[in-house]
């Protein structure tokens, strides 16, 4: 898919048709995440691909969002700041969850691509989700991602942002681009 198409259809999708996704094209997806921007080379991601439906059940309750049940696959995005920590100190917690904010839209275009709906849930009860799948205590669970197919129809894209809602030019809050100096008249 056109990148352009991919990054303007990427949607979340909370209602999933009863179709197995291949967990093959899933693993795909996931191997994209690996192509992002990694601070000081070190890769501090991992990815759970879970498929036990009690898994999924209880990953449901710990996020407190019933829809996950309905999803045939979960992926459990963690990173483990540590090396990052021990590289650059406190700016090592941000540069991990920054490479993970990263790996995970790799992951999401290439969901987007592969004809695979998920959505991105970031509201959950941590200690849980680690407990339930054995999450090594000094890693940070991402975020969670049920995936499917969507069920036809279940929603349209809404609109993103204004463009001038957000741009600025040369300093904050400054809307419009300054016409430069001519070096001469
Ligand atoms: C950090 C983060 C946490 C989110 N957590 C949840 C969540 O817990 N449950 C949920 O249904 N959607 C969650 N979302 C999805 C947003 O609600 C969704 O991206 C937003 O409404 C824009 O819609 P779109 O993804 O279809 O463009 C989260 C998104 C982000 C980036």
């Amino acid at each position: 898919m056109d990148l352009d198409k991919a990054i303007k259809a990427r949607k979340s999708v909370r209602k999933f048709s009863s179709k197995k996704p291949d967990w093959r094209e899933i693993i795909e997806c996931i191997d994209a995440a690996r192509y992002a921007p990694v601070a000081g080379g070190n890769y501090v991601c991992n990815f759970i691909l879970v498929d036990e439906k009690e898994k999924i059940n209880k990953i449901a309750v710990a996020a407190q969002q019933d829809f996950i049940t309905k999803a045939q696959y979960v992926v459990v995005v963690c990173s483990n700041p540590g090396r990052l920590v021990n590289l650059y100190g406190k700016a090592g917690e941000i540069y991990a969850r920054q490479q993970a904010g990263a790996a995970i839209e790799n992951f999401l275009l290439k969901i987007v691509d592969s004809g695979l709906s998920t959505c991105w849930v970031g509201h959950f009860v941590e200690k849980d989700i680690k407990h339930l799948l054995d999450i090594p205590s000094d890693s940070n669970v991402e975020a969670v991602f049920p995936i499917g197919f969507e069920l036809k129809k279940a929603r349209t894209k809404k609109a993103p942002i204004d463009l001038d809602r957000i741009l600025f030019f040369n300093e904050f809050g400054q809307e419009e681009m300054v016409k430069q100096k001519k070096l001469r008249d």
